[in-house]
C-alpha cells in the first residue's frame, strides 16, 4: 500500500481515502463520490477492526459482504481497495501503540462504549500510515468519531485534511447504516422516529420558548414512547461537544431499537 502511495506521490498525484468496515451502502458510496472530486486517486479500505468493538458487541456478527463491496467499488472506479488482515494491522508479536483520545471521547458514545474511540483512533492512524492520503472522508452520522479523528490528526501533526460528509438518509429519513439490517420489518417502520425527533427538537431550539433540558427530556419521552431505549439525546456545541452556545449547535441521539443501537444527529444552525 505504501509503495503504491509513494509511486503516486512521485508522479505528483494526490490521494483521497475512505476508510470503511465494508458492507457498503449508499452512505459509503457518497463518501467515495466526494473523494473522487478531491484528488487524482481514490483508496477505500475495508477492515472490520476488532479493537473498536466491546466484548458484548457485534464484531463476530458484523455483516461481511466482500464480493458485493468489491463490485460496487469497481463500478465507482476506485483505484485501490485496501483490505489488510488482522495479522498485518495488529501483528501478534508486537505491542499495540494505542492512540490516546481526548476527554470528549469519554462521553456520549464513549460512555456506552468505553474503549471504542481508542480503537477507532488507533486503527485510523495505522490506516493513514499505510495509505498516506492527502484527504480522508468520514460520514457525519458518526459525529463524535469525526471529532476524534480530527483531534488525532492535529495531535500527531499529520498533513491530512479530514472531511465530514453529510448524512445520507432513506426516503423516510432514517440515516443509512449497516446496522439497519438488524431491524425487523416492524422496527424498520418505527425507526424514522429518530430523525423526526431531531427535526422537532431543532424547531423547538429555534423557537426559543423552552430551555435545552426541557427540549431534551421531551424528545427522550417521544422516542421512548415509540419502543426505543434511549441512550442519550443532547444539544451540544458542534465544535467542542460542550454546553451549547447561541450558534454552531448540534443535536445528537443514540437509541436502541430491538437489536441495533442507532445513531443520528442534526445541525441546528
Ligand atoms: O466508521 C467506520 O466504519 C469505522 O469506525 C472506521 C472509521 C472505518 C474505523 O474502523
Amino acid at each position: 500500500m505504501q509503495a503504491w502511495s509513494n509511486a503516486c506521490r512521485a508522479k505528483g498525484e494526490s490521494l483521497s481515502f475512505v476508510p470503511t468496515m465494508g458492507n457498503l451502502h449508499e452512505g459509503h458510496l457518497a463518501l467515495v463520490e466526494a473523494a473522487k472530486k478531491m484528488a487524482d486517486k481514490v483508496v477505500v479500505s475495508i477492515y472490520v477492526n476488532p479493537m473498536q468493538f466491546g466484548e458484548n458487541e457485534d464484531f463476530d456478527k458484523y455483516p461481511r459482504t466482500e464480493q458485493q463491496d468489491l463490485e460496487q467499488l469497481q463500478q465507482k472506479q476506485v483505484d485501490v481497495v485496501f483490505m489488510p488482515d488482522s495479522a498485518e494491522m495488529y501483528p501478534p508479536d508486537q505491542t499495540i501503540d494505542y492512540i490516546a483520545v481526548p476527554d470528549f471521547a469519554t462521553e456520549l458514545e464513549g460512555q456506552t462504549r468505553p474503549d471504542h474511540f481508542r480503537g477507532v483512533a488507533t486503527i485510523v492512524k495505522k490506516l493513514f500510515d499505510a495509505v498516506q492520503p492527502d484527504h480522508a472522508i468520514f460520514g457525519e452520522k458518526d459525529f463524535q468519531q469525526c471529532m476524534v479523528v480530527k483531534n488525532m490528526v492535529a495531535e500527531h501533526g499529520l498533513n491530512i485534511e479530514i472531511h465530514a460528509a453529510p448524512i445520507v438518509r432513506d426516503e423516510d429519513g432514517l440515516a443509512k447504516s449497516s446496522r439497519n439490517q438488524y431491524l425487523t420489518p416492524e422496527q424498520r417502520k418505527q425507526a424514522p422516529v429518530l430523525y423526526q425527533s431531531l427535526l422537532a427538537a431543532r424547531q423547538k431550539v429555534l423557537a426559543e420558548t423552552l430551555n435545552y433540558s426541557e427540549i431534551e427530556s421531551q424528545s427522550i419521552d417521544f422516542i421512548a414512547k415509540n419502543s426505543f431505549e434511549v441512550d442519550y439525546f443532547v444539544i451540544r456545541d458542534a465544535t467542542t461537544l460542550g454546553a451549547p452556545r447561541e450558534q454552531n449547535r448540534v443535536i445528537l441521539v443514540a437509541a436502541k431499537l430491538g437489536i441495533p443501537r442507532l445513531l443520528d444527529n442534526l445541525r441546528v444552525d
